[in-house]
């Protein structure tokens, strides 16, 4: 794959670079001895400067103080402030033919705690997003069941209900950077992936329903979008943790994600999470579908392509210094970032700034949910030298998250998916931040 043949690409980094620039600029005023000792004295000196200039600033009182807003309802379904515009999903034009088959990234490095708002998550279609509605979609469940059913919306609203939080990835995440560090942002070496409330039926309550022959050790869950999107799931998988989602951070899934309904395989391949759910059939082997054996496999250095590799290993990234948020001036930052492991708890994460000589264990800074974001936070005070930041976790199995020498001593260099390494940072003496790949 080449590099910065989207011309989106080179746009937004244009943009990005302005807003530094002015941002060094406002810094600019700043002496060495006012910013010693205080994370704040750069915002501090800076805004006297906005202040004479704009009057926003206290102690002036700005006109939007002075005047009366819009109402209530003036969006019936509320929308993020207009100076958010910057944070969206983007998709990599030269990464598939079109947009109807294709990825989009979740902007991880201005996601705050831990959950994905909705509209941010990444989509993954294999044919577009299908406009279903409700009333006219049903779940038919059959094969080797005690009792077929085929169940409406409302049918399945009966049953008990769960919400979970939990990260959805796709097994590509990551996946160009195999042979070296390819991608120029955050979003786009690790947004193919989000964390959510989901909520729905747990999938071991619905098979009670149906009752599954004892001969059942497989199940086929199917979609309802133009390209049947299909995955061979064990039963042992359906009956632990697998859920029939219908809602999403408190509101009914969007249309990207699956509405009106979907499957959720917490902490597998996000592939296996079948959007527009319609069909589970169990069955006593898997299918060998064209999404598990022409894709979604493993190609290993010998030739030989690895199925049904379906969890996503303990993984980290920085957040906080990344392209996405450059370092303004010297002083005293957090280093933040997320971690997550397909297998359980982040138990664990260390941070470097040296790449990986010394590690200083970062704390867990807020909730810790199973196969779920988990968000690490560590003191750093910039000294304005380069600096190679990176992240290695830990997950509560005690698996610790590979550097790419022991990742590729496995892997090899021919995948896309699974890419789970620890991951480097270049922090340079502007503030600037680039990717780079270590051993
Ligand atoms: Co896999």
């Amino acid at each position: 794959m080449e590099k910065n043949k989207n011309p989106g690409l080179t746009r937004e980094k244009q943009k990005r670079t302005s807003r530094r620039e002015v941002l060094r600029g406002i810094a600019g005023g700043i002496t060495g001895t006012a910013m010693a000792g205080s994370a704040f004295a750069a915002a501090d000196t800076g805004s006297t400067k906005i202040d004479k200039t704009h009057g926003y600033l206290p102690p002036d009182v700005p006109s939007w103080s002075k005047s009366l807003g819009p109402g209530v309802v003036t969006h019936p379904y509320g929308q993020p402030s207009k100076f958010e515009a910057d944070v969206v999903r983007r998709n990599v034009d030269w990464l598939t033919a079109d947009r109807i088959a294709s990825v989009s990234f979740t902007p991880i490095a201005d996601i705050k705690g831990i959950i994905t708002p909705s509209g941010l998550v990444f989509e993954r279609h294999h044919a577009g997003i299908p406009d279903i509605n409700p009333d006219h979609h049903r779940l038919m469940i059959h094969g080797l069941v005690e009792r077929p059913l085929v169940l409406s919306m409302s049918d399945l609203m009966r049953l008990p209900s769960v919400s979970k939080i939990h990260f959805l990835e796709c097994a590509a995440n990551g996946g160009m950077e195999w042979r070296g560090a390819q991608m120029d942002r955050a979003q786009f070496t690790h947004g193919m992936m989000a964390c959510c409330e989901w909520t729905g039926v747990m999938l071991s309550t619905l098979l009670q329903e149906t009752g599954a022959a004892s001969t059942a050790t497989w199940l086929l869950a199917e979609g309802a979008d133009g390209a049947k999107m299909s995955r061979s799931i064990p039963m042992a998988k359906a009956m632990d943790d697998a859920m029939i989602v219908f809602a999403q951070n408190g509101e009914a899934l969007r249309p990207e994600q699956g509405y009106p309904l979907r499957l959720l395989t917490p902490g597998w391949e996000g592939n296996t999470s079948i959007k527009w759910l319609r069909r589970l059939e169990l069955g006593d082997q898997p299918w060998h579908h064209r999404e598990e054996t022409s894709k979604y496999t493993d190609l290993m250095a010998d030739g030989q392509a690895r199925e049904f590799t379906f969890v996503q290993e303990c993984n980290s990234l920085i957040t906080t210094p990344c392209p996405e948020n450059p370092l303004r001036a010297k002083g005293k930052y957090q280093i933040e970032g997320l971690a997550w492991s397909g297998r359980g708890k982040i138990k664990h994460v260390d941070v470097s700034v040296d790449g990986g000589v010394n590690w200083r264990e970062a704390k867990l800074a807020g909730p810790v949910f199973n196969k779920a974001w988990t968000r690490f936070s560590l003191d750093y005070d910039w000294d304005g030298s380069p600096a190679l930041l990176q992240s290695r976790s830990m997950d509560d199995t005690g698996y610790v998250q590979p550097t790419y020498e022991q990742l590729k001593q496995v892997r090899g260099t021919n995948s896309i998916y699974h890419k789970n390494a620890i991951h480097t940072w270049q922090l340079l003496a502007t503030g600037d931040v680039v990717n780079v790949q270590l051993a």
